[in-house]
Order: C-alpha cells, then structure tokens, then sequence
C-alpha cells in the first residue's frame, strides 16, 4: 500500500516574493534591530509588496542596500515605518510609575539635583509625559526642575505626534481623573499635555541599534521594544543603554522583557510588584 502525504505534510517551496521578503528582513534586522518573527512574515510580505510597488526586486533591493547614504533616499527608512508597532498609553505598567513615585523621584528630590530620564522607544509620547506628571506630582509644580526627560523613537511619525502633545481619551484610559486634570486639557483633538509637563520634555528621533545620545542617566523606560528584536539585536541595544546609565541608574522593561542574561551589566531588584535592573 502506498502512503499518501496528508496535506499538512505537503509544503510547497517558497516563491521569489517569500524568499526576498526572508532577505529584506534580515536587512531590516541588521540595521533597526527589528525581526518580524516567522509567524509575521505574511504580513511583513504584504507590507514589503506594498512599499516595492511593483519595482523590479533587484533594483528595490539596490535602494534599500544604499538606503540613508548620501544622495540615496530613506526607502528602508520608509518601509519600517510601515512595520512598527506603536502602540501605547499613559500609564502604562503602573507599578513601574509607582517605583519612581515612591522610591526613585524622592530621592532625587530630597538630594536636590534634577533625575535625567530617558524614554527609549517612546512612540507617540505618552510614556515620557507620565513620566514628567509623576514628576510633577511628587516635586509640586515649583520644585523645578525635578527632572529631564528625553523621548527616542525610530519613527518620524511617531515623534510627530509626542511633539505636538494632544491625544484621545482612550490614550488617557489607565489614568485617575485626578492625574487626568493635572496633566492634561481638553482641546479640540482630544486632551492636550499641559505646559507643565511638555517643558521637562524632548524627543529625538534615534536608532536604538547606534549608541545612545545621552550619557549620566538616572533612569531609563525601554518598554515593550525589546520584544521586537532578535536576541542578539536586543544584546547590543542593552549594551548600549548599560553604557547611557549612571552607576546605578535604573532600568524599566517591559512586563516579558528581561536583561537576566546580561548580569554582569544589570543587578535585577524586586520591588511589590515589578522588577527593575540596576546598573552594577
Ligand atoms: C510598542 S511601542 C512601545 C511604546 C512604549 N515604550 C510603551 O511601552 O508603551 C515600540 C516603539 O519602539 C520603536 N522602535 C522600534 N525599533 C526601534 C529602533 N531600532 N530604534 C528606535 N525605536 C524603535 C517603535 O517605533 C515604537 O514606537
């Protein structure tokens, strides 16, 4: 008797669409980190057919190779845009807001130097914002300034909507009304960031993969970023933030994130109810 493959067992050979979208990603992944995971490919393809256009795969794959060099476009640029998740709100993690608010911003305050905080991978700003309200609510709004905060996101886009500070009540959700009214007012668009808040503020736009801009900080949010990178890719990016961190500065990852790998560069510390890593 003959055995007959079941349909599962059949798999056809990739096609030439499949097979540049697994070489593109590996592009991607060497210069933004970012590595669609195999059960992202489909749609990556789709995003990737998207941005080509219909242009020849060779010649595409010449301008994304020459991609951001001088005299070349940003058509890597532009296609990553097309795959970030930006996803966020305020508040977003609360007890890593709550260690800040009871353990890390009163110590600050109480030695009287501002706390140099970075929000890595900030997308549209909102994690940075509550940040400077959790400031403001443990400093009062004339101890200033308790603290500097600087945003870093890839995308433009993102940076363009942190910059201008207004944002829907669902992007508000996960605060009280109290922190609500202290942070934000009602504008046409949704709920604008106070004065208060967007002068402790700034952003830039950066690739996490290169050394960060920024040198002496006190804490740093890299939340819900890493989960999008390769193990090695997120290697270099954690030494690069060891290398931002002041001795022991602090930093916060997102809930399935770790650095436990990296424990000669980060000490792990239990607090109620999250982990933060303290740089040795
Ligand atoms: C899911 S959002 C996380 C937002 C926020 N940290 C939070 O937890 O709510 C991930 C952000 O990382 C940014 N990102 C991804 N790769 C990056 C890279 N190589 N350099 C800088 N930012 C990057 C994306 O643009 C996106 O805005």
């Amino acid at each position: 008797m003959t055995a007959v493959a079941s349909p599962l067992e059949v798999s056809s050979p990739p096609g030439p669409e499949a097979r540049f979208a697994e070489r593109v990603r590996g592009l991607v992944e060497s210069r933004y980190g970012y590595a669609p995971k195999d059960a992202a490919m489909p749609s990556f393809q789709a995003s990737l057919e998207q941005h080509r256009a219909g242009r020849a795969m060779e010649a595409y794959w010449q301008l994304l190779l020459r991609s951001g060099s001088a005299g070349a476009g940003n058509d890597l640029q532009e296609l990553v845009e097309l795959l970030l998740n930006h996803d966020t709100t305020c508040g977003r993690t609360p007890p890593h807001f709550d260690v800040m608010r009871e353990r890390i911003l009163p110590e600050s305050v109480r030695k009287g130097r501002p706390l140099r905080i970075a929000s890595l991978g900030c997308s549209t700003g909102e994690e940075a914002y509550t940040l400077a309200l959790t400031a403001l609510e443990v400093a009062g709004p004339h101890a200033r300034p308790a603290v500097e905060i600087v945003g870093l996101d890839l995308s433009a886009r993102a940076l363009t909507v942190a910059r201008a500070g207004v944002y829907p009540a669902s992007s508000l959700r996960d605060l009280t009304p109290a922190r609500r009214e202290l942070g934000f007012t009602r504008s046409p668009g949704g709920f604008q960031v106070r004065p208060e808040l967007s002068r402790l503020v700034r952003f830039i736009q950066h690739n996490l993969m290169s050394p960060l801009p920024l040198v002496g900080i006190d804490a740093i949010f890299c939340q819900n970023v890493l989960i999008y990178f390769s193990p090695s890719s997120a290697n270099v990016v954690l030494g690069h933030i060891r290398n931002a961190l002041a001795p022991g500065g602090w930093l916060f990852l997102g809930p399935t994130e770790s650095a436990h790998r990296q424990r000669e560069w980060f000490l792990p510390v239990a607090f109620a109810e999250t982990l933060a890593y303290s740089r040795r």
